[in-house]
């Protein structure tokens, strides 16, 4: 296997041309590495495994398999968005499953934070190993571990990744990307052709709105939550925050409130909105978003979102609090 270690002389990738000459290098050192083989990998449609995907497409093309595996937990449409790029556009040997039922069934009722966190991370991997027991001929496991994936590995955000696979998985690993840091690999993505609001999207929580839907999820208030935070992200978009603003999105606490819509009593959950800024996600500040914006997503979540009947901000730096609510 390669070295974990970045040499001192690597140049930071930061133009086309640098990532042109990574991709060609990375493409022959595949082609050398597998062979004829098959290789697997678990596609999130996040920037790393995106990015990992779209280049081994490049180097062996159907001899990859993807996986994709839709926890019910994601962003409004980023499964649609996997499949279209990736099933469609690249045309990859993709295999798509819609696990939302396994993953919102086993979580039903459960509130404790943690909790729900085990159970997403484990049924993920029972998930894909199912799928992966149905594959035949598969010699390799492609990751997209990056740099600080490695660096960080023994730090704070090692319980993080719930797209960790299995240990005992016995398979080769194939990590293209693992010297390279997040801003190399969206400049990677970018010579690799990707769309560029999938290289250049917001860091996302492996177990997705899980950890957004505050409490035991239920389907319905999630399915509010992912509406609110579409609106959320498209107001961002249209109003030139998207580029600007490190994280923000919309948690939904499971109480409600009593409000009122069309001259009748309507108890509906509050909608929060956290924006923040960071370099490192160790700490975090709050991003001053105009308040004719706010007054403006306000009003559509609350008209637009079946079940919200109120927007609150959350204005609390990290520390002491942190970014994600669970
Ligand atoms: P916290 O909430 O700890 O989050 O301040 C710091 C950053 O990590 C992200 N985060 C996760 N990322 N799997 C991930 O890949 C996770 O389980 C997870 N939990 C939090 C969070 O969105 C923020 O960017």
């Amino acid at each position: 296997m390669s070295s974990n270690v970045r040499p001192e002389n690597m140049k930071r990738i930061n133009t086309p041309e640098l990532a042109q000459a990574f991709i060609d290098e990375q493409v022959a050192a595949v082609r050398t590495q597998v062979g004829d083989k098959k290789v697997l990998l678990a596609l999130s449609g996040g920037v790393d495994s995106s990015v990992v995907a779209a280049l081994l497409i490049k180097a062996i093309g159907k001899q990859l398999v993807c996986v994709h595996v839709n926890h019910g937990l994601m962003r409004k449409g980023e499964s649609e968005q996997v499949i279209e790029v990736f099933g469609k556009a690249l045309d990859a040997n993709l295999i798509y499953i819609d696990a939302t039922d396994r993953f919102l069934d086993l979580l039903a009722g459960v509130a404790e934070p943690e909790r729900k966190r085990k159970i997403i991370g484990a049924e993920f991997i029972k998930v894909f190993d199912e799928e992966s027991a149905k594959l035949e001929g598969i010699s390799f496991l492609a990751q997209g571990t990056i740099y600080p994936d490695i660096l960080e590995s023994d730090g704070v955000k090692a319980h993080h990744n719930v797209g960790g696979l299995p240990e005992d998985m016995e398979m080769e690993l194939v990590e293209p990307v693992k010297l390279l840091y997040k801003d190399e690999v969206r400049v990677v993505g970018e010579a690799l052709g990707l769309p560029h609001g999938m290289v250049y999207r917001q860091p996302f929580p492996g177990p997705g709105l899980g950890v957004r839907c505050l409490g035991a999820i239920t389907r319905d208030r999630l399915h509010a939550l992912r509406e609110a935070d579409a609106i959320l992200r498209e107001e961002f978009d249209k109003n030139g925050l998207a580029g600007k603003v490190w994280q923000y999105f919309v948690a939904v606490p499971d109480f409600k409130s009593v409000g009122v819509r069309d001259g009748k009593r309507y108890e509906g959950w509050p909608a929060i909105i956290r924006a923040v800024n960071t370099t490192d996600a160790m700490s975090a500040t709050i991003e001053e978003i105009p308040y004719a914006l706010l007054h403006h997503i306000t009003d559509r979540i609350t008209h637009e979102v079946e079940g919200i009947n109120r927007v609150c901000l959350d204005l609390t730096p990290k520390p002491i609090g942190t970014i994600e609510w669970e």
